[in-house]
């Protein structure tokens, strides 16, 4: 894996964090994405080389809906930047590390991704994340 790519956070109102992170980071976020397979509305702050990602629930049965119920607000997931995600997801299950998804899936800011689940990572949820190269 390459570096983090992002540090994702749960949080319960997207404009009320929004104004929170830009007030703690200094900056205001450069993006919102809806992500709605995920059913989950992000937004993303740029921290000098890092990036933070917001993740609000769109649904009451979404993921992060269930994550806040559960755990109340703070980090989701650390994302790892790939440069072929097929190829560590490969590895990752060779390795005996139980993945969420068969596939890579389409996530925010242009990345294919998959979840590791955190029962094999000692409880942390990890993201894989490669930028979508689009091909002609
Ligand atoms: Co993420």
């Amino acid at each position: 894996m390459k570096k983090i790519e992002h540090i994702g956070i749960a949080v319960a109102n997207l404009e009320e964090s929004n104004k929170l992170f830009k007030q703690l980071l200094g900056t205001a976020h450069y993006k919102i994405e809806e992500v709605s397979s995920e059913k989950v509305m992000t937004s993303f702050f740029q921290a000098g080389p890092n990036k933070i990602e917001l993740l609000a629930s769109t649904a009451p049965d979404g993921p992060i809906a269930k994550f806040l119920a559960k755990k109340g607000e703070g980090i989701h997931h650390i994302a790892f930047e790939v440069s072929d995600i097929y190829a560590e997801m490969e590895r990752l299950r060779a390795e005996g590390f139980r993945l969420l998804n068969e596939k890579p899936k389409r996530g925010a800011d242009n990345k294919l991704v998959c979840f590791v689940h955190p029962k094999s990572a000692n409880g942390v949820l990890v993201e894989l994340c490669q930028e979508i190269r689009e091909e002609k």
